[in-house]
């Protein structure tokens, strides 16, 4: 079966997490992704080795699918190869910190010089303006787009959240913008660019916070559990603080990740009361309306957990469940690395790498009927050097001298 990018070609100059999780899923979905890499590679092949002088899964686990190719664009050489590669790519991508690309000679002016087809991607920390130059990070990103200051309890710090929003986000973000630009180049012909700033990517997802922030104008956000508010959004703990309460209730046998998240729609509320062994509360006034247990959601998740303590994640689930009461356990990545409705699913899939062995990754996401992803081991650093330079550039006479003089 064919892919849905197939005959896309992306050059890939992404490091680090968010670039690269954004050409992966381009790789992923049929793009022909050729990694382009500094002689000394990608720094997270060497970051958070498990195993000695073997890349990392840091890097193994955000470059399947990919070829790799080696040069330094800092040379002339370099500088001139390049110049031949580029007209042969659809997209180019990259999320070097700022001017980087700029300073190697390649303005979005001379890339379209080169190719006015080519859709030029970039990630950044930040939009125009006075943070335009910094550089940025995952937690940078949450810090300053809206999530770490809600994210917490409110008698403590403001906290990161473990799921990648500034990475991996934006680089979802980013296959979005690319995958849009190649469409409109269908009908205009050119090229464009596109950009994705680390900070704006996880201001969209915590668009919900801004629309409290308004609301808090006008009183106090009565499906928080806080009890004082001031003028800003506050941390709500495991609250969702959206249109149903829920909350993150213990279970036996009491261990870090022994809770399960619990929503009360109002239909569940009945069903809940029988579970918890309080059926009176289905009818008393003080408690049977969404709007009565507004001010005592507190207390309402007390009384369920002083059932669910009693029974494991597992069987709170079933219990729930049976009742079509919208429920999560809390799973450990032990638990998700080992989950067999995951592993069918295809997002956890173990792959074959030369020096490491087997190694387990996360599938793809996006699942399409008509363009199905096979996933396949990263690439060594210059392992396609022969590919691209020799068959597609005709350089096979030159790459022995290239390695010698550090261009590839
Ligand atoms: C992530 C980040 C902070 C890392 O910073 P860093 O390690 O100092 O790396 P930079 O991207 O700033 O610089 C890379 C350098 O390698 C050089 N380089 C990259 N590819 C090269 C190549 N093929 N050949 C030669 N040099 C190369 C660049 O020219 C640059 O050198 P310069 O600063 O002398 O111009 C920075 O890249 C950044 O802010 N990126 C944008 C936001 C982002 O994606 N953050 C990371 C999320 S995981």
């Amino acid at each position: 079966m064919g892919k849905a990018l197939e005959g896309v070609r992306v050059l890939d100059m992404t490091h680090v997490q968010s670039g690269p999780s954004c050409t992966q899923i381009l790789a992923w979905l049929g793009a022909d992704v050729v990694k382009l890499e500094a002689p000394g590679g990608d720094i997270t092949r060497k970051q958070l080795r498990d195993l000695p002088d073997v890349d990392s899964l840091y890097f193994t686990m955000l470059n399947c699918n990919k070829r790799s190719i080696t040069l330094n664009l800092k040379s002339d050489e370099g500088k001139r190869i390049f110049t031949e590669l580029l007209p042969r790519f659809d997209v180019l991508a990259e999320n070097f910190g700022p001017g980087a690309l700029d300073r190697m000679g390649f303005t979005w002016d001379r890339l379209q010089e080169l190719n006015p087809r080519l859709i030029f991607a970039s990630i950044k920390g930040f939009g125009e303006g006075p943070y335009t130059h910094f550089k940025a990070y995952e937690v940078v990103a949450q810090a300053m787009g809206g999530s770490m200051s809600t994210t917490g309890f409110e008698d403590g710090p403001p906290l990161a959240t473990g799921a990648q929003i500034g990475d991996s986000g934006t680089g979802i973000h980013t296959v979005a913008g690319i995958l849009a630009a190649l469409y409109q180049r269908e009908h205009t012909g050119r090229g464009q660019r596109v950009t994705v700033a680390m900070q704006h990517a996880v201001l969209n997802l915590a668009r919900v916070k801004l629309r409290d922030q308004q609301r808090l104008t006008r009183g106090p956000l009565n499906e928080y559990p806080n009890e004082e508010f001031g003028d800003t959004v506050p941390r709500s703990g495991n609250a969702s603080g959206g249109g149903q309460p829920g909350w993150a209730v213990k279970c036996a046998p009491g261990g870090p990740n022994d809770y399960i998240y619990v929503i009360v729609q109002p239909v569940g509320w009945g069903p809940i009361t029988n579970l918890i062994g309080r059926p009176e509360l289905a009818e008393d006034p003080e408690w049977a309306t969404p709007e009565a247990r507004l001010n005592k959601l507190d207390k309402m998740f007390q009384l369920i957990e002083d059932w669910s303590i009693g029974l494991g994640k597992w069987e709170v689930l079933e219990e729930l469940t049976a009742h079509n009461i919208p429920c999560g356990p809390i799973l450990s990545t032990k638990e998700i690395i080992e989950d067999e409705s995951l592993a069918d699913n295809e997002m956890v899939v173990k792959v074959d790498h030369p020096e490491r062995g087997e190694f387990t990754t996360v599938g793809c996401p996006l699942k399409l009927s008509d363009s199905p992803v096979d996933v396949q081991r990263s690439p060594l650093l210059g392992e396609h050097n022969e590919d691209v330079y020799a068959r597609e550039l005709g350089l096979g006479e030159q790459l022995a001298g290239l390695k010698a003089k550090g261009v590839i």
